[in-house]
């Protein structure tokens, strides 16, 4: 099993989109049963809440069902058992690393590094206006196809 955490700051936009996506495509390629997908954040102010109802309609729109996720907080267990722990920004890169054992450093990396030339950081919606979820799901996808390709590389 290979096992796939992503991590934002309060676990209800961009961490949970990041999941939905990863598992439709994941389930897609009928790999559900070797590849695991959760999110989690940084943060612990929305723990046990839903995904934000703007991320949750966007994604709805690209046929991906976000509904049933709840935000829970990274805890240290996390680099112990997921092979990779993916930053949505430099914030939640560092904020990872800080309690980062020292020897899981390498499993601790930003998102969009499987979407070369894009942006490095997928920026946070919550208090934005327009489309800044449409932004996360494009991004997201883009850096989804790429984690895939690289899981299958090293894994499958
Ligand atoms: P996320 O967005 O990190 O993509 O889930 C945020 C959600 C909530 C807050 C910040 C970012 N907040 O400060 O409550």
């Amino acid at each position: 099993m290979v096992r796939v955490l992503f991590v934002c700051l309060g676990n209800i936009c961009r961490s949970p989109t990041a999941e939905g996506v990863f598992r439709h495509l994941v389930e897609s390629e009928g790999l559900s049963e070797v590849i695991d997908v959760d999110s989690a954040g940084t943060a612990g102010y929305h723990v046990g809440q839903p995904p934000d109802g703007r991320s949750q309609d966007a994604a709805r729109l690209r046929g991906i069902d976000l509904s049933g996720q709840r935000a829970r907080q990274v805890k240290i267990h996390d680099f112990e058992r997921f092979d990779y722990l993916l930053a949505m920004d430099d914030e939640n890169f560092a904020n990872l690393m800080a309690i980062c054992p020292p020897n899981r450093v390498r499993r601790v990396q930003l998102f969009m590094d499987y979407a070369p030339g894009m942006t490095k950081n997928v920026p946070d919606p919550y208090y934005g206006q327009g489309n800044g979820f449409e932004t996360v799901l494009d991004m997201i996808e883009v850096a989804s196809k790429g984690l895939l390709a690289d899981i299958r590389g090293k894994h499958l």
